[in-house]
């Protein structure tokens, strides 16, 4: 445990900690959280969209204390970060749910909870005091998708997230090779793998046959041996409309988000239907390949929207100057989904703490660096005008 603590100090950056998850994991589990659609042309354009971006400093600006505080859907964020959701985690980490959820709430961020989460909507407000949001997969079965909202309500969640990007599961090879699938089989190449990875195997054996709580049944026997995109794929309602998010709008009074969203007609469209955010993002390259970087299509989002909603991203979020980036390309709030996880899976609540910590850590040296004394204060004057009329 020593050895793991002083690793995990040791990881300056996302990257560092992704490495010590790429040891820990089997290659299945590791590809599962890393990998993306096809050829992750998206995957890796996600990273390239923030790397373009080039910030131009000021300078004899009082940045002694820079501030990190941010209004978020009408309450304060004590970053501008949130933790994306992320079905199936539990595969890296034991309760990798509850370790990113407690380590937002001890950052003073909001966590997402996935619908196809280990942890129950219930356990985890039970679990943590912190901002929960719950993010909503559309499912074919309106019931079951009414009784989640309700239960999302019933339990405090504070925002909806309603994740529109998986009509079908993105196809992704890396999991189609290594049988990553539901409910989970093991084959002879899964039990090498865990005898190579003892202390995961251990782990995992100790921990119990996780259960996806939040939609008990809905992942049965039948269709055995589908990948986990293609099973929940294969569950999701493709034929969802505007007429369904107008009756999720008028059944959720509290905050609701719309995820996955890239096309500044939709954007417009969304505003007008009267949801409280857009989640820009491409799933982080897992879904379709070839898909525009969110990084590339922030600006012209916010553009097209002029301030009538606020923002949030995520894909290829890896730096804490990511943050600051995309605040000055119109966001509120970057979302991380890999940087944290990784973190988790290096090693479960004090590696999601040691990621959250090296992001808020970067956001602020970069804010001083920059010469902008507060996150409320960031906006395109601090990028160079080609970042901007690139994207
Ligand atoms: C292992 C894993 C599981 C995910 N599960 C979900 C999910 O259940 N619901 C959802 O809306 N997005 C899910 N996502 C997408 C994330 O919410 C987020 O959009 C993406 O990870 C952002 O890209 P990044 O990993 O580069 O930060 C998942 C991503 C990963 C890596």
């Amino acid at each position: 445990m020593a050895g793991m603590a002083s690793a995990l100090q040791r990881a300056l950056s996302i990257a560092d900690l992704r490495r010590i998850a790429q040891r820990r994991l089997p290659r299945s589990v590791f590809e599962f959280i890393d990998g993306g659609a096809e050829d992750e042309l998206t995957l890796a354009d996600n990273r390239a969209a923030f790397e373009r971006v080039r910030i131009v400093p000021r300078v004899l600006v009082d940045v002694s204390a820079p501030q990190l505080r941010t209004d978020l859907l009408g309450q304060p964020s004590a970053a501008p970060f949130v933790i994306a959701p992320m079905g199936s985690c539990v595969l890296g980490w034991p309760q990798a749910d509850l370790c990113l959820a407690r380590t937002a709430a001890a950052h003073g961020i909001p966590y997402t909870l996935s619908t196809m989460a280990t942890t129950s909507i219930e356990r985890m407000a039970d679990a943590v005091q912190g901002r929960l949001w719950f993010q909503l997969y559309v499912l074919k079965d309106r019931g079951l998708n009414d009784k989640l909202v309700d239960r999302a309500f019933a339990a405090g969640y504070e925002t909806l997230v309603v994740t529109l990007d998986l009509p079908a599961g993105g196809k992704r090879e890396r999991d189609l090779r290594n049988g990553i699938s539901i409910p989970l089989r093991f084959s002879p190449r899964h039990i090498v793998e865990g005898l190579t990875h003892p202390h995961w195997a251990w782990q995992m054996l100790r921990g119990g046959l996780p259960e996806f709580e939040n939609v008990r049944g809905l992942m049965g026997q039948e269709s055995a041996g589908l990948t986990i995109a293609a099973k929940v794929g294969q569950s999701l309602d493709a034929a969802y409309s505007w007429d369904d998010l107008a009756r999720l709008r008028a059944r959720w009074p509290r905050k609701l988000l719309v995820k996955g969203v890239l096309h500044p007609a939709d954007a417009v469209r969304l505003a007008a239907l009267g949801v409280d955010g857009l989640w820009v993002s491409n799933h982080g390259g897992r879904q379709l390949d070839g898909a525009i970087a969110s990084a590339d299509a922030l600006p012209r989002l916010a553009a097209a929207l002029n301030g009538k909603l606020p923002l949030v991203i995520d894909s290829g979020v890896r730096r804490g100057v990511d943050a600051l980036k995309a605040r000055a390309l119109g966001a509120q709030a970057v979302a991380v989904g890999r940087a944290a996880l990784f973190g988790a899976c290096a090693g479960g609540e004090a590696g999601a703490h040691r990621a959250l910590e090296i992001l808020i850590g970067e956001l602020a040296l970069a804010m001083k660096l920059a010469g902008v004394a507060a996150v409320e204060k960031i906006d395109a004057t601090v990028l160079d005008p080609a970042s901007l009329r690139a994207a």
